[in-house]
Parts: structure tokens; sequence; C-alpha cells
């Protein structure tokens, strides 16, 4: 199986930036191939990697109510739609969860869904996985066992109270968590000593390992509004090689 990576954290506090530059960590570092899941119903993982999205797993499990030829076992459709749902990239795919499924689920599509990632994650050294600040997706598909939780935070005590609360969310979702981090996003630098402070206690009570401090970077903010990829930031950027220095410390625990 591969090393699964999940991000999680309050709405705007930097998940899928991190998710989209841990991807690019792991491709340069040579350590691929990566498969990139954006689990997130509000999908943009793709737009940051440069990428362009056919079709989501949302909609693959809804043609497994009218679309599967007769001849074909329900499973092998659902491995074969998932298969060309894959967007490949140089070094990773990414894979699009989409929206879930409104009233009336056809339930047996989500263990056919997670018996086909499961399969899928086989052939990558690592998944990459962005959520939505809940992590619901993560346990309905299953996908309950993860090497390390990257829980991403402003650098505020009120965000990273909220950021302790998400990674709390781990027992009643019942997710089997190798590594729990906290990344705190857009610090001020010198880092305050009382968020400091706050944030280590926080750690000690959540039982979160303190990853790093990222800061606001006005390049990723240029990017942002041209809407260009994560690829196009310069690797000399501060906040670039803070990032890959915390995967590494990440990758090393
Ligand atoms: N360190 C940073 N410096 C400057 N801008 C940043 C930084 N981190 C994130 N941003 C910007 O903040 C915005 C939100 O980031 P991002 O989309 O990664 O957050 P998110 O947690 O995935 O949000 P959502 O909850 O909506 O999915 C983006 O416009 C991103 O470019
Ligand atoms: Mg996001």
């Amino acid at each position: 199986m591969a090393v699964r990576i999940a991000l999680a954290g309050k709405g705007g506090t930097g998940k899928t930036t991190t998710a989209a530059f841990l991807v690019r960590f792991l491709v340069e570092t040579g350590r691929g191939p990566v498969l990139a899941v954006d689990a997130d119903p509000n999908a943009n993982l793709n737009e940051l990697l440069g990428l362009t999205v056919e079709i989501t797993l949302g909609e693959i499990k809804d043609e497994l109510r009218t679309r599967v030829p007769e001849s074909m076992a329900r499973g092998d459709y659902m491995e074969m739609r998932v298969h060309e749902a894959l967007v490949e990239a140089q070094g990773y795919d990414l894979l699009v969860m989409g929206q879930p499924e409104g009233p009336g689920c056809y339930c047996a599509a989500h263990s056919f869904l997670s018996q086909a990632l499961q399969k899928l994650e086989k052939s990558y050294a690592y998944m990459v996985v962005d959520n939505e600040a809940g992590m619901e997706h993560l346990s309905r598909l299953n996908m309950t066992e993860i090497d390390h939780l990257l829980v991403v935070s402003d650098a505020s005590s009120r965000g990273v109270l909220t950021a302790a609360r998400i990674a709390a969310l781990v027992k009643p979702l019942r997710l089997n968590v190798g590594h729990k981090w906290l990344l705190v996003n857009r610090a001020p630098e010198p880092v305050p000593e009382a968020l400091d402070k706050y944030v280590r206690e926080m750690c000690s009570r959540e039982g979160l390992k303190l990853l790093a401090y990222l800061p606001e970077s006005p390049e990723l903010f240029e990017l942002e509004i041209h809407q260009k990829p994560i690829w196009d930031l310069s690797p000399d950027n501060t906040f670039l090689k803070k990032a890959y220095n915390a995967f590494e410390k990440l990758l090393a625990a």
C-alpha cells in the first residue's frame, strides 16, 4: 500500500496549497509515483496542479445505477471507470471525488469504489488526500488507515484551537492515524512567543506534533491571482523551501 498522507483543517487555511506542494515535493525528490486525491466536494486541487478533470468518482458512482453493460460485473465496471477517471501527469496522477450523493444513495457503489481505490493504490508509493475540514470522505470510503494526518491552521489562537478540535475528530470517525501533525500557515516572522506557547500547549493536549510554521508568501498570492499552477513557484522561494523542510521532517518520522 502507498504511504497515505491526508490534509485537514478549517476553510481557507491552506490545505490545498500544502497538498499541491507536497505532491510537487514528492515528485521532485524522486519519491513517486504519487496518487493525489481531491476529496473536497468543492474540488480545486487540479487547478493548483494545472490539470483538467474530465470526470469525478461521484459521477462514476451515479453511472453504476444506470450505465453498466449487462455483460459486466459492477465491480469490474467501477475499476475500469476509475482508471479512466485518473488524470495522468508527470510523476503523479490525480483523482477527484466530487460531490457526495444526495438522498437515495446507492450504497453498494461505495464499497465498489473503495475496493477499486484500494487496488489502484497499490501502484503508488504515496497517496496525498486533500480534504474538506471534516474528513468524512475518508471514513465513508473505508480509508481509515492514515500514516500522516496533516492539520493546517492559520496563525491565530482560535485557529489553532479549531485545528486541535479537527484532530480530535480522528476518534469519532474511527480513523487509525500513525502521526498527527500541526502545520501553522501564514505565520508572522518571528513567530510571536505567545502564539508558539499556545501552539505547543495545544499540541501536547491533542497528541499533535508541531511540524512547522510557514510564512505568508507574496509570490504565492501572485500565482493565485494569475491562476498559475504551483509548479511555477521558484525553488528559491522562502515558502517553498520551508514547506520542503517540513515535508522532509514528516517523512523522517
Ligand atoms: N502561505 C501563504 N501565503 C500566501 N497565500 C497563501 C498562503 N497559504 C495559502 N494561501 C492562499 O490562501 C488561499 C486559501 O488557500 P487554500 O485554498 O490552500 O486553503 P484551503 O484550506 O484548501 O481552503 P478550502 O477550505 O476552501 O479548501 C488561497 O488563495 C492560497 O493561495
Ligand atoms: Mg482546499
